[in-house]
């Protein structure tokens, strides 16, 4: 059944809305084979973009292998994951994948154990151990099967960030490089949320990934655009919604994709079919959206300590730099002025705020708001 809004998972088609220059881009970078990371904070839609991109492209020309690495915990559970769903996605008979893996695997080291059962996909387990492949092999893989197969391939993994959380991080960010970087007929997609990590992996000189590709940093939907969805996705459902309540949507989550969704659907739910949407009812759910996220948002101060907390008023309050001064640090209760660089870095790896040109905001919209009403003291 179709749903006039979708938040929580990837969207698509009827869900998915606007992004026109960054499909354009995508698209010419998947069709040339140029890298590309993609960065934005959380629930903007990493993930719906590189979807929607790759249901446009023609899949004799090129194969999008896509992967979640967030489990991955350590360098060979990447290696077996990239293994794994390049032969799986790459075949051309799908419920035969495995035969035409053995085909590859053997190529690249005669031990491997694959389990008896090759349907179930979570029985398969290639087994690739430091004792079996090197991370070259592997690596090698998807470059292989595009040579052979005369076709480009683009491999796109998602929650890239986990890379930077492996023990031995940096060299195992070197190897990736070394390999990929030589590859013609294979290119990456590598995107991730948790702003700090990526930047850590993608922004830094020193680091191997630096100018990998071409970096997109993804926007927020502007609110023309937001406004003709949420009209119109109302009134195909036979409610109307008058422009300024769509823009105070627009508004209350600051444009934020998923919530953006949230919202209109909790609003959609509370208007009978034939009604128009009343002032009142945009209010009613915007505190419903706050009550119903409140859960995640208590688990996220929850551990904060007594100046974390403070360190948030003071953002909430309207302090977006200057936090070293002496008068904010009074004001605020912040602590001494080395304090403020612990503060900062605590949040931003739990990623609460963001920085950005040194100015500090708050990630996540409506967690603003809820803390705006019920942590302020
Ligand atoms: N182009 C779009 N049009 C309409 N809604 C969108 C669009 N992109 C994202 N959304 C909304 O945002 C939600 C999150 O999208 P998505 O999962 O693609 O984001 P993400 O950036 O990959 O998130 P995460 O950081 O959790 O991986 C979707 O469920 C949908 O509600
Ligand atoms: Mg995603």
């Amino acid at each position: 059944m179709r749903r006039n809004f979708v938040f929580g998972t990837a969207v698509s088609d009827y869900n998915f809305t606007g992004r026109e220059r960054e499909i354009k881009r995508l698209l010419t970078a998947f069709q040339t084979g140029i890298n590309v990371i993609l960065m934005s904070a959380r629930r903007l839609g990493k993930t719906s973009l590189v979807k929607h991109v790759s249901r446009l492209l023609d899949s004799n020309e090129v194969i999008m292998v896509f992967l979640d690495i967030f489990s991955c915990k350590t360098e060979y559970e990447f290696y077996n994951k990239l293994a794994t769903e390049v032969l799986k996605q790459t075949a051309s008979r799908q419920e035969l994948w495995l035969d035409e893996a053995r085909e590859f695997i053997f190529r690249l080291a005669p031990k491997i154990s694959i389990s008896p059962d090759p349907n179930s996909e979570f029985s398969v387990s290639l087994g690739i151990s430091p004792k079996t492949h090197t991370p070259e092999e592997v690596l090698s893989l998807a470059e292989k099967i595009a040579i052979k197969k005369g076709k480009r391939i683009v491999v796109c993994i998602d929650e890239f960030q986990q890379i930077g959380e492996m023990e031995g991080s940096k060299q195992i960010q070197a190897r990736l490089r070394a390999v990929w970087q030589h590859q013609e007929h294979v290119s990456y997609c590598l995107f991730g949320s948790k702003q700090h990590l990526m930047s850590n992996i993608f922004l830094n000189r020193s680091m191997p990934f630096y100018q990998f590709g071409d970096l997109i940093a993804l926007e927020k939907i502007p609110t023309e655009e937001w406004v003709e969805y949420i009209v119109s996705h109302f009134a195909d459902g036979n409610r109307t919604i008058l422009r300024e309540q769509a823009e105070e949507i627009c508004r209350f989550v600051d444009n934020y994709s998923s919530y953006v969704q949230q919202l209109s659907w909790i609003l959609y739910t509370q208007t009978n079919e034939g009604e128009c949407v009343t002032d009142e009812k945009v209010r009613q759910a915007e505190t419903d959206l706050l009550n119903v996220n409140e859960i995640l948002f208590m688990q996220m101060v929850e551990p904060l300590t007594e100046y974390q907390t403070n360190f948030i008023r003071a953002i909430v309050s309207g302090e977006h730099s200057d936090f070293g001064l002496a008068e904010t640090r009074e004001t605020y209760r912040l602590g001494s002025y080395s304090n403020i660089g612990r503060l900062k870095k605590a949040l931003l790896e739990r990623d609460i705020i963001t920085s950005e040109n040194h100015i500090i905001t708050l990630t996540d919209p409506v967690f603003a708001q809820w803390f705006n009403r019920n942590m302020m003291i």
